[in-house]
């Protein structure tokens, strides 16, 4: 049989044995929501920027990277061993053996600092694939931002000590004090066997940079639920192949904790593959539907992708209205199904909720085992 042949944006890509791009997700690919004017999902993308543009640093907005990438970009420079889980087929989307479609917006770190579009630093905005179960807050396809700071190694605590924050009180991170109400970080500034400070680092240089990090991220969650005096954030220690020390943030927003985002002080190997070994700097990946779902209350994921003008509307005097409340409008009354199956040995969960997803579309709300 000849080659199929799949299209993203324009480019033809040939398939193989390990293609398992569906049609549902491919036609999803044009919609970029994080482009559309007063969609949720871009209200969420422009605060945040304009939170990071009021600091004194510069960040380069980059919001239209194409998401079929390489195996490289999206894995292997970015550190993620040959046998991680993520690159499995069941977990990603495969357009061939070579091309996957970016299962996060890490996948650019690459090109964007060896293309140095930004000598200080960048915030990226993406839609992102992953396969995954079907329920209200899942959905194959979401969006993240990628922020990234880099500093000159030579002038890193006169760069970093120019955004100023706020004063210095006691009881504070060691360069910066947290206005937020509380932030409760066990974490510290971690030097543990889980969570090192890198060898091609020194102990302050690292401080440094972490302290920035969480400090900036600290003033963005603070800005974007209206300084709230009710909020609460937590660091907790995470790991990830492509940062060290690394944390991920969490809000504690009606009643839940909530995780935010991943972050942590680059791998070094990844700025000096990329030519910038003069530099050292941080890196955040947030999901910008958590975000939005319990900054506006919208309850199910998969209100993003409608094109109801009782959904988008909604959002249409949010310049004037910083607090806008989601108003649900009828949707179909649910109905349930049972089906049994006879799977053949290698069938993936996710293999399933593919079928579902292909044959039912946006109506089916939750697939359960
Ligand atoms: N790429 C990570 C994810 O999708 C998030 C992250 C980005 C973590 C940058 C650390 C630094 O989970």
């Amino acid at each position: 049989t000849a080659a199929r042949q799949v299209s993203i944006l324009g480019r033809q890509f040939e398939t193989d044995n390990l293609t398992n791009v569906s049609e549902s997700v491919l036609t999803r690919i044009p919609r970029r929501l994080h482009k559309i004017p007063n969609h949720p999902i871009a209200i969420v993308k422009a605060r945040i920027e304009a939170y990071f543009h009021k600091t004194n640093s510069r960040y380069a907005v980059l919001d239209s990277m194409s998401p079929a990438v390489s195996v490289a970009d999206n894995f292997d420079r970015l550190l993620i061993a040959p046998d991680h889980s993520s690159r499995s087929p069941s977990d990603t989307y495969y357009i061939n053996k070579d091309t996957v479609l970016r299962c996060h917006t890490s996948a650019h770190q690459h090109e964007v600092l060896a293309s140095k579009a930004s000598d200080t630093g960048y915030l990226l905005t993406a839609d992102v694939y992953r396969r995954d179960e079907i329920d209200l807050s899942h959905y194959p396809i979401f969006h993240q931002m990628e922020g990234i700071r880099i500093f000159d190694k030579k002038s890193l605590l006169s760069e970093s000590a120019s955004d100023v924050f706020e004063p210095l009180p006691k009881g504070s991170y060691k360069f910066w004090h947290t206005m937020c109400t509380k932030v409760i970080d066990s974490t510290g500034l971690s030097n543990t066997s889980t969570n090192p400070i890198q060898p091609a680092h020194s102990q302050s240089d690292s401080e440094i940079v972490g302290a920035h990090l969480k400090r900036s991220l600290e003033g963005m969650v603070w800005e974007l639920f209206g300084h709230d005096k009710n909020l609460q954030i937590r660091w907790i220690e995470a790991f990830f192949p492509f940062t060290s020390p690394s944390w991920e943030m969490e809000v504690y927003y009606q009643g839940k904790w909530l995780e935010v985002l991943g972050c942590g002080v680059m791998q070094q190997k990844i700025l000096d593959d990329t030519g910038n070994s003069d530099k050292i700097g941080w890196a955040f990946g947030l999901g910008l539907e958590r975000i939005a779902m319990v900054m506006f209350g919208i309850p199910d994921i998969r209100l993003f992708w409608s094109q109801d003008p009782r959904f988008l509307s909604q959002f249409d005097s949010h310049e004037t209205k910083p607090v806008i409340t989601f108003q649900p409008y009828s949707k179909y009354p649910s109905c349930y199904k049972d089906v049994s199956f006879w799977c053949p040995d290698g069938f993936h969960d996710n293999d399933m909720f593919e079928v579902v997803r292909d044959v039912a579309g946006d109506l089916a709300e939750d697939v359960a085992l």
